[in-house]
């Protein structure tokens, strides 16, 4: 089996000893390592211990000083590595990414780099917690990167708190999966919805919903990051428009319908994450209605896209989402038969926990046989947990078709 290249950079936090355990369970996993070490880095650790463990020079400089650097370094290491992990990751370290800042050796290689990006932050807590980090770490993963911890413990300065890097054996383990995921999508046609419709009253109003369109956007980020190429039909959002994909805007249920419709023929999987109205206003006003003028709003319901696109596209892989006050797997099963689709995503709506505009949910995996229950995540995991159900079904189809 070929051996895969991980590319780890080390930047200058204390935590940079454990990087040495992280590098060595990487090399007995097999993985080829090379390492970067910062200038902050090489504060705390010398390149000589990374090159005793991995047996490849340290690179540090990008003007290729060192030894055994070239003036093009991060071109190099770009294209060579197939997963970049930052552990540990510092809050200016983690700025720079943010920023795409490219004048050192990380910073470069980073932007020239297409694969999975992997940042295990270490830092004080108050660093850690300050907006600008949040703010930062937030970007990077909109971006598709994937953050690993920070665990609370004991830290530098003497104090209990978060900003403890991670435990080697955990990032070692996302290391596994990004290098497993990393292009288990290339060449498929994913489809995504995402965000709430709007549907007119009159020039100034408009039916909707609370969606943030938060779990379409980590869906099609998740896909796109595993090499699949995504049409992400969103609604309206405040969310950041993600690059590198197609994105379709739309306002209406109508838009989105006449969206998803066109563009569902040759799409390997349809992801129905919006949370479309179910009725509009029979007949939106021209001008602004006057008080008292709409105490009285007539409804038509509108069509189910998902519905629709499942008996356009048979041959996709059709993805629901169901949002339930009441029992979960029964109604999502009912919405899987009626819509045709293979899984349904059931989340419920309680008094204590609302799904819309939450960075996390609680979800069931629901399917014609069975149901899964996963613990409380954020929106980005359950994203990577519905794209690995989706390739087991994608799997499962083709092998199918070939007996
Ligand atoms: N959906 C759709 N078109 C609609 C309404 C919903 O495609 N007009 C899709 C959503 O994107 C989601 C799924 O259907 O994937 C379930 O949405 P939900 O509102 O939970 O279900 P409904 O079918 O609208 O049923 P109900 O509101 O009665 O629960």
């Amino acid at each position: 089996m070929k051996t895969r290249n991980v590319l780890l950079a080390v930047t200058g936090s204390i935590a940079a000893y454990k990087a040495a355990e992280l590098a060595s369970e990487l090399v007995q996993n097999d993985l080829s390592v090379r390492v970067i070490l910062t200038r902050g880095g090489s504060r705390f650790i010398s390149p000589q211990t990374f090159e005793g463990i991995t047996g490849n020079l340290v690179a540090s400089d990008l003007w290729g000083t060192g030894a055994g650097e070239s003036a093009m370094e991060h071109l190099r290491l770009a294209s060579w590595a197939e997963v970049l992990i930052v552990a540990p990751a510092t809050a200016d370290a983690i700025a720079r990414l943010a920023g795409g800042r490219s004048d050192d050796l990380l910073g470069a290689s980073a932007l020239a780099f297409r694969g999975p990006v992997l940042i295990a932050p270490a830092m004080e807590t108050n660093m850690f917690t300050h907006p600008a980090t949040m703010a930062n770490l937030e970007l990077l993963t909109r971006r598709g990167a994937t953050v690993i911890g920070p665990e609370s413990g004991r830290l530098a300065s003497g104090s209990i708190g978060s900003g403890r890097m991670s435990e080697p054996s955990e990032i070692a383990r996302a290391v596994r999966d990004a290098l497993r995921t990393s292009q288990s999508l290339a060449g498929r046609k994913v489809l995504v919805t995402a965000g709430p419709t709007r549907e007119p009253i009159d020039p100034v109003r408009y039916i909707g919903n609370r969606s943030s369109g938060k779990m379409g956007y980590a869906v099609a980020t998740e896909a796109q990051r595993r090499g699949a190429e995504v049409l992400l039909i969103s609604g309206p959002t405040s969310l950041a428009r993600p690059t590198g994909m197609e994105v379709i805007e739309v306002e209406t249920s109508d838009e989105m319908r006449a969206a998803v419709l066109h563009n569902a023929p040759n799409q390997a999987v349809i992801v129905m994450c919006a949370a479309v109205a179910d009725y509009k206003p029979s007949r939106a006003s021209d001008g602004k209605l006057k008080r008292g003028e709409a105490q009285h709003i007539d409804v038509t319901a509108t069509s189910d896209i998902a519905a629709e696109a499942a008996r356009l596209a048979p041959d996709a892989v059709h993805i629901g989402f169901a949002l339930e006050s009441g029992p979960l797997v029964t109604a999502a099963r009912e919405k899987l038969r009626r819509k045709g689709q293979a899984l349904v995503v059931a989340n419920g709506i309680t008094p204590d926990h609302n799904p819309f505009g939450s960075e996390t949910n609680q979800v069931v995996f629901v399917t014609e046989s069975g149901e899964r229950a996963f613990p409380p995540a954020t929106k980005v995991e359950i994203g990577r947990w519905l794209w690995d159900e989706i390739e087991g079904i994608l799997l499962s189809r083709s092998s199918t078709e070939r007996t």
